[in-house]
C-alpha cells in the first residue's frame, strides 16, 4: 500500500512523528468542507455545521480507542484537560490525597498535578527504574493511593507501560488510574471497552496527525458523576440554550468538562485524520512502525540507549552515539534526515509513510558520521 502518496511529506526522511505527524490530504479537504464553505458559502451562522465536526471529532475518538462517543470531551492541551480532571474530583482535592507518576513523565503533566492539588502528596517513581516490568509499579502501589499516573508511551525512552497490568491492579486496590496517551494515540492499539481506567488524556498532533489543539479527555461513565468540574461554560451545561443565569445543571456526559464557546478549527481539522487512521487500524500502524524500529536497532544494535524487551517498545527508537550525538544530528540535518536529541540520545520515529529506504538512508549517514 502506498501511504506516501497520502501525506504531505517534505524533501529527504521525516522521522519526528513524536513530536508533530505530518498532515494528511484528506484533513484538508474535510477541512474545507466541514469548517470553512459552511462560514463562507451562506448567510446562515454555521454553528450547526461546526458542531457536527466537533461530533465526528468524537465519533472518530471512540472508533479509534474502541470506546463511546460520549465519554469523550474536547480539550486544547493535555496539560489543561489535566487539570479540569485534578479539579474536579473531591477525592483528589482533599489534603493528603496521594498520587503516584514517573519521573520519566511528561514534565507538563508533573507541573499540572503539583498546581491543580496543592493538598495532595506527589510520589514518584524514580529516573532508572525499570517501568516497564509491572513488579517495579507494584512496588510503589497500595491501597492507600488515590490515583496512578500512566503514560502509555514514555517520550525519552522509547517504551511502554504494562498498562494492562498495571490498570486492573489499581481496580483491585481501589486506585483510580488516569492513562496518558499522547505519545501512543495512533502507533499503540488500546482498547478503552477492555481496559477501562477511570481516566484517559490525549492529543492529536503526533502519530494521529491531527495537528495541535486538538486534545481529549475520557471520562470512564462510572466516574462521570463524580466529577465535578470548576471551570465550566455554557457549553458545560445541560441544555447550553437555556440562559438561565441562576441555573447551572452541568451536562450528563463527559461534555461537562468542555466549558465556554468552543474552538472547532483543530477538532474539524483532526476528526478526519483519526477517521483515517482509525479506519486503518493501530495493529497495522504499529506492526508498520516496530518492522522500522527493529531495522534500526539491528543495524546500530550497538547504539541502542535502552534494551527493551520487543512488546515494551514505543514508536520511537533510542540511540544513543555519546560524545558524537551532535555530530551525527548535524549530519542527519545535512543529509534532510529529521530526527531529535533528548536526554537519552537521539529520538527516531518511523510512520506509515516511511520504509525500508528512509532507515537505510539513516543507518548509513549514521555511519559516515561516526
Ligand atoms: C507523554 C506526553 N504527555 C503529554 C505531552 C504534552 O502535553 P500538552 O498537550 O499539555 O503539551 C507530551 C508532549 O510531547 C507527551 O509526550
Amino acid at each position: 500500500m502506498d501511504y506516501k502518496s497520502q501525506f504531505y511529506l517534505p524533501d529527504g526522511s521525516y522521522l519526528l512523528n513524536h513530536s508533530v505527524g505530518r498532515p494528511i490530504k484528506v484533513a484538508r479537504e474535510g477541512f474545507e468542507r466541514d469548517f470553512w464553505q459552511p462560514w463562507c458559502a451562506s448567510g446562515r451562522e454555521p454553528w450547526g455545521d461546526w458542531l457536527g465536526g466537533i461530533d465526528r471529532f468524537r465519533s472518530a475518538l471512540a472508533s479509534l480507542f474502541d470506546g463511546h462517543k460520549d465519554d469523550f470531551c474536547p480539550q486544547t492541551n493535555l496539560s489543561s484537560a489535566l487539570t479540569k480532571l485534578l479539579m474536579s474530583h473531591p477525592r483528589l482535592g482533599r489534603s493528603g490525597a496521594r498520587v503516584l507518576m514517573c519521573e520519566e513523565d511528561f514534565p507538563s503533566m508533573g507541573f499540572a498535578l503539583q498546581k491543580a492539588l496543592p493538598e495532595a502528596k506527589l510520589s514518584f517513581i524514580p529516573q532508572g527504574a525499570d517501568i516497564t516490568d509491572a513488579n517495579v509499579w507494584q512496588q510503589h502501589i497500595n491501597a492507600g493511593l488515590d490515583l496512578v499516573f500512566i503514560s502509555h508511551a514514555f517520550s525519552n525512552l522509547g517504551a511502554l507501560a504494562p498498562v494492562t497490568e498495571l490498570v486492573p491492579y489499581c481496580r483491585e486496590l481501589g486506585v483510580m488510574t488516569l492513562v496518558d496517551v499522547a505519545q501512543s494515540a495512533g502507533v499503540v492499539p488500546l482498547s478503552l471497552a477492555t481496559l477501562c481506567p477511570d481516566f484517559m488524556i490525549g492529543s492529536s498532533v503526533k502519530w494521529l496527525c491531527g495537528g495541535p489543539g486538538a486534545a481529549y479527555l475520557w471520562v470512564n461513565p462510572k466516574r462521570i458523576s463524580e466529577c465535578e468540574p470548576v471551570d465550566v461554560g455554557w457549553f458545560s451545561h445541560e441544555n447550553p440554550f437555556e440562559f438561565d443565569i441562576h441555573h447551572f445543571k452541568s451536562h450528563p456526559t463527559a461534555l461537562k468538562f468542555w466549558g465556554g464557546t468552543p474552538s472547532v478549527a483543530p477538532f474539524v481539522l483532526a476528526s478526519h485524520s483519526i477517521d483515517w487512521f482509525a479506519a486503518l487500524g493501530s495493529e497495522q500502524v504499529r506492526a508498520h512502525n516496530q518492522a522500522l524500529v527493529s531495522r534500526l536497532y539491528d543495524g546500530l544494535h550497538q547504539y541502542g540507549a535502552n534494551d527493551f524487551a520487543t512488546e515494551c517498545r514505543s514508536g520511537t527508537a533510542i540511540l544513543d552515539f555519546g560524545d558524537k550525538n551532535d555530530v551525527v544530528m548535524a549530519g542527519l540535518a545535512e543529509a534532510s534526515i529529521s530526527v531529535d536529541k533528548r536526554r537519552y540520545g537521539l529520538r527516531v520515529s518511523p510512520h506509515l509513510y516511511n520504509d525500508a529506504g528512509d532507515i537505510g538512508r539513516f543507518i548509513e549517514c549514521v555511519r559516515a558520521c561516526l
